[in-house]
């Protein structure tokens, strides 16, 4: 393919990182000073500005993603994450000035996820510390493939020569296992600006470039414009009867009119009829052009008339995007709690939000050795590579090819906020080669021989409460009304299928996430299913009831409060755990999430087991 536009190179984006006292502000501050600083302003104007710059600005959208514009904003918590901008008369320049503090990962990831180069810091008279191991994971996990090695405060250490070949030397080492290849290494002071715009004096022994000089010649090749055609439809557009127009900025490649395109994950194919672009001050009036390229802002019209929805992703029809339900992932945790292997969480890539469950978590980072550790949960700032499936089909591309269409931001379903970056490697073919088996048996064949509704009555309470007890008495009145049913109940799936989890929060989250797939089945075999489980998270309840139809699911809160229950004590368990000799129970020392909306409230104070049963029963037959 032909090289189409070259506007970008005139815009150098870059990212700074270091810990605090690196002396990372002075050394912006130094390079907006020479540069004259010709304006500085945040990110709400950057995206205008680098729109107007270059081509870039589609790139800035997985920034804006992490940036936490789906959940933060609202709830006012700020991601500290400052875009400077400035010119010298070579090139024009974004730099992102992230927080160095230990637990800022996500300022970090934010920055870095747009940015052409890194310019990592390291203080001459500590060398490397984990801090510069980390970031520089970041930085070439992030698809950074151009890092700038600053050894800072060289005038605190005579301006050694030795000093700065040793962490060179270093630093060359550790980068290399990472796969970094193109670095550069410079002595600096950025407080007296040694070797910032000019060689300095104080190191005749160095030859290379000054940091300034480095800057504004080094080629960054945006690899985007040489891809094959692809654009996430961010909305359809119809003003009148014939026309309808997709919009969406492009995400790799180019696209011209007649040129033959597939809609994905539909697979449905059409042919590029109009090629339209919002009026500028150039063009105030004609806005139907020949061509478009990567970063370009566009809407698209077609010439068949087909479905085609906001997240879908319009692509070269000779070389589609591919599609996938099941992926490898990388996971960066940035939230307090941790990450837990079976949980499910809201995954939002540029085109869509899906429901994603990490099964499994197949292993940890470890930043400074590079190690692989087996692991079930991620804890704030830590890196995993885990297996994840969506609920549904997406289109994607592996980030190492697209930061665009293979970022993804995780969100917690129930806070709404973001708790984690990933990037997607490939989709696993196990979801391809294992077809779903069309049936002609199915739930509701089964279900009308057996002359009922297939339900969940999903009980949910403390240790205790009655859950086993009510629901035995539930089911004993359904058979005897001839419905077919089946109780799972906690302390006898922990025998069997479950025997091998225990009472941690990873391991209550598998166990309820089995129990869920378990009754879903069984309410498709056609039954209606119980569950005794204290099931405490909300998040969990929410997955199973995710899990059924609309109205299949009831949520049975068995209602009692702990006082009440530990009086009770009927396996003698509350007083072990209070005795200290059982760890993690329910109430003591491990919580329990109240339902907030369930269908059937039971207040054990007010109803005996018969007549909550009694109850329950009517309700379900109603
Ligand atoms: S859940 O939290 O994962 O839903 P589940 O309902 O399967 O729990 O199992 C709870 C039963 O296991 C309790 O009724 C109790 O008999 C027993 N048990 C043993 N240890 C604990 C513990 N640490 N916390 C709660 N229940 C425990």
């Amino acid at each position: 393919m032909e090289r189409i536009d070259d506007s970008h190179k005139d815009l150098l984006r870059f990212i700074t990182c270091g810990s605090v006292d690196d002396g990372k502000s002075s050394l912006i501050g130094r390079l907006l000073y020479e540069s004259k600083n010709l304006f500085e302003d945040q990110l709400s104007t950057l995206a205008s500005d680098s729109r107007r710059v270059g081509t870039r600005g589609a790139e800035l959208d997985f920034a804006l993603l992490l940036d936490g514009l789906s959940a933060e904003r609202e709830q006012g918590i700020t991601i500290d994450v400052a875009y400077r901008f400035f010119a010298t008369a070579h090139r024009k320049f974004i730099v992102a000035d992230t927080p160095g503090h230990e637990q800022y990962t996500r300022n970090m990831v934010t920055g870095a996820s747009t940015a052409d180069l890194a310019i990592l810091l390291v203080d001459a008279r500590k060398g490397l510390l984990t801090q510069t191991r980390r970031h520089s994971y970041l930085v070439s996990l992030l698809g950074i493939r151009e890092v700038v090695l600053a050894v800072n405060k060289m005038d605190l250490v005579d301006y050694s020569e030795q000093t700065f070949t040793l962490i060179e030397r270093e630093y060359r080492a550790f980068a290399a296992r990472m796969g970094i290849e193109r670095i550069t290494c410079i002595p600096v002071s950025a407080v007296l600006g040694d070797n910032i715009i000019e060689a300095s004096a104080n190191t005749p022994w160095y030859s290379g470039p000054s940091l300034l000089g480095f800057l504004e010649s080094v080629e960054v090749p945006d690899l985007r414009v040489d891809q094959p055609f692809r654009m996430p439809v961010q909305w359809v557009s119809r003003p009148n009867a014939d026309f309808r127009g997709y919009a969406g900025s492009i995400a790799g490649g180019s696209v011209r009119a007649g040129d033959r395109i597939r809609v994905l994950p539909s697979g449905r194919e059409s042919t590029v009829a109009r090629i339209v672009v919002a009026p500028t001050a150039d063009a105030p009036d004609i806005n139907t052009i020949e061509r478009a390229v990567a970063g370009q802002a566009i809407t698209l019209t077609l010439s068949d008339e087909i479905d085609i929805s906001r997240g879908d992703v319009i692509s070269a029809a000779a070389e589609p995007i591919g599609i996938g339900k099941q992926f490898e992932a990388t996971i960066i945790w940035m939230h307090d709690a941790p990450l837990l292997r079976g949980r499910s969480y809201l995954l939002k890539t540029a085109c869509r939000t899906a429901t994603a469950t990490i099964a499994p978590l197949k292993y940890r980072i470890d930043v400074n050795t590079l190690e692989h550790q087996p692991t079930d949960q991620l804890e704030l700032n830590e890196i995993g590579v885990a297996e994840i499936e969506l609920d549904q089909m997406i289109a994607f591309e592996p980030y190492a090819d697209n930061r665009e269409l293979g970022g993804f931001i995780l969100i917690d379903r129930i806070s709404q906020q973001t708790v984690g970056a990933g990037l997607l490697h490939f989709a696993l073919r196990r979801s391809d080669n294992v077809h779903w088996q069309a049936v002609d048996i199915d739930k509701q064949a089964r279900a009308l021989q057996k002359g009922q509704r297939p339900r969940v009555l999903w009980f949910t309470g403390l240790s205790g409460a009655g859950k086993s007890t009510i629901a035995n008495l539930v089911e004993k009145r359904l058979h005897a009304l001839g419905r077919h049913t089946y109780l799972l109940d906690g302390d006898n799936v922990r025998h069997g299928l479950n025997k091998d989890l225990g009472f941690t929060e990873a391991d209550r989250v598998e166990n309820i996430r089995r129990v869920a797939e378990v009754a879903r089945l069984m309410v498709d075999a056609g039954l209606i299913v119980l569950t005794a489980f204290i099931s405490p998270f909300r998040s969990e309840r929410g997955m199973a009831r995710s899990l059924m139809r609309e109205g299949e699911f009831l949520e049975v809160f068995v209602d009692t409060t702990l006082a009440a229950a530990e009086a009770r004590d009927v396996k003698g368990l509350y007083g072990k755990a209070r005795r200290g000799e059982l760890k993690n129970f329910t109430g003591i020392d491990s919580p329990y999430e109240v339902p907030e909306h369930p269908e059937i409230h039971i207040d054990t104070s007010k109803l005996s087991p018969e007549q909550a049963a009694e109850w329950i029963v009517e309700q379900l037959l109603d």
